[in-house]
């Protein structure tokens, strides 16, 4: 805990011109290497419905899921603060859902929660920070809304929509966000969010000039089977060493090279030979076996 990023701190860093970068991770190991990276911010993303469950978009996903996927991230890192997504219906129906869960984040190690969108979603924020939870905020593209949006869209791309983007940060800044995604807006757009609000911005797919980055991990590495949006950079290929460390591991076992005497435990040759010629001690007898009728 001694190690940990404090929200100030990160609030500082932003403030002297130092770049905050996030990368999601929904599992131990990853959020340990994003740690030992040097990742500021660790993001338990509900892209994990995209990313890892298999399914189409990140509205089937559930507290359960999450809360699985937060208390992995939470034991893999140290220094990186850990925020999780709050999934689709875990703040939307009632105030005291949207209290309770984001404590059962917080509980599962989160040191914060996201939530999606402006609007109806200011008065949830400031009664989650109220109830002594961090919040990050999250507008432009909101994938739990995609439906509503027209689809996975840049968004404010006209003068008339890029306003309300710039109104819901500033909404967002007041409700007690520490801090706000923007993601896929005009690099306009977002410039116009993060002059507008003090606290640090993050930027995906809005330009260079948000107070930091974030992308999906499975995006960055190369992991993901689908296409990627046009602002992802893919900045190595993990997929391609998985695939060839698998295709090594499948011709060894195939060809019988795979285990090795190396890779076998060894037995005291007395005890072996006694084994191999059935006179090893017996174990003592267990409970009489019954038969069944
Ligand atoms: O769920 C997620 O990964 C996100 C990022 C794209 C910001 O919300």
């Amino acid at each position: 805990m001694k190690d940990k990023l404090s929200l100030p701190e990160l609030a500082d860093r932003a403030r002297r011109g130092e770049r905050l970068v996030m990368v999601t991770a929904y599992d131990a190991p990853s959020a340990r290497l994003a740690d030992e990276a040097g990742v500021d911010i660790v993001l338990v993303g509900d892209s994990a419905g995209t990313t890892v469950m298999g399914l189409d978009s990140t509205v089937p996903v559930t507290m359960d899921d999450m809360l699985v996927f937060t208390r992995a991230v939470a034991r893999g890192t140290r220094r990186a603060l850990v925020v999780a997504d709050m999934p689709l219906g875990s703040y939307q129906v009632s105030e005291e859902d949207a209290v309770a869960n984001a404590v059962r984040f917080a509980k599962a190690g989160a040191d914060a929660v996201k939530l999606e969108g402006g609007g109806r979603t200011l008065g949830r924020i400031s009664s989650i920070v109220d109830a002594g939870i961090a919040v990050m905020g999250h507008v432009g593209l909101l994938p739990q809304s995609a439906i509503k949006l027209g689809g996975y869209r840049a968004q404010g791309r006209t003068a008339s929509a890029a306003q309300p983007l710039v109104d819901d940060a500033v909404g967002l800044e007041r409700a007690g966000c520490f801090s706000i995604v923007i993601e896929a807006v005009p690099p306009v757009v977002a410039a116009r969010i993060t002059a507008a609000v003090k606290v640090p911005t993050i930027g995906i797919g809005a330009g260079a000039s948000c107070s930091g980055q974030v992308l999906v991990w499975h995006d960055l590495l190369g992991l993901g089977a689908g296409p990627v949006p046009r602002f992802v950079k893919q900045f190595g290929d993990a997929g391609a060493v998985i695939r060839e460390a698998l295709g090594r591991f499948a011709d060894e076992v195939r060809a019988g090279t795979f285990p090795a005497s190396e890779h076998t435990y060894t037995m005291p040759p007395d005890e072996q030979k006694q084994f191999e010629a059935g006179t090893g001690s017996a174990r003592p007898p267990g409970p009489k076996r019954v038969s069944r009728p």
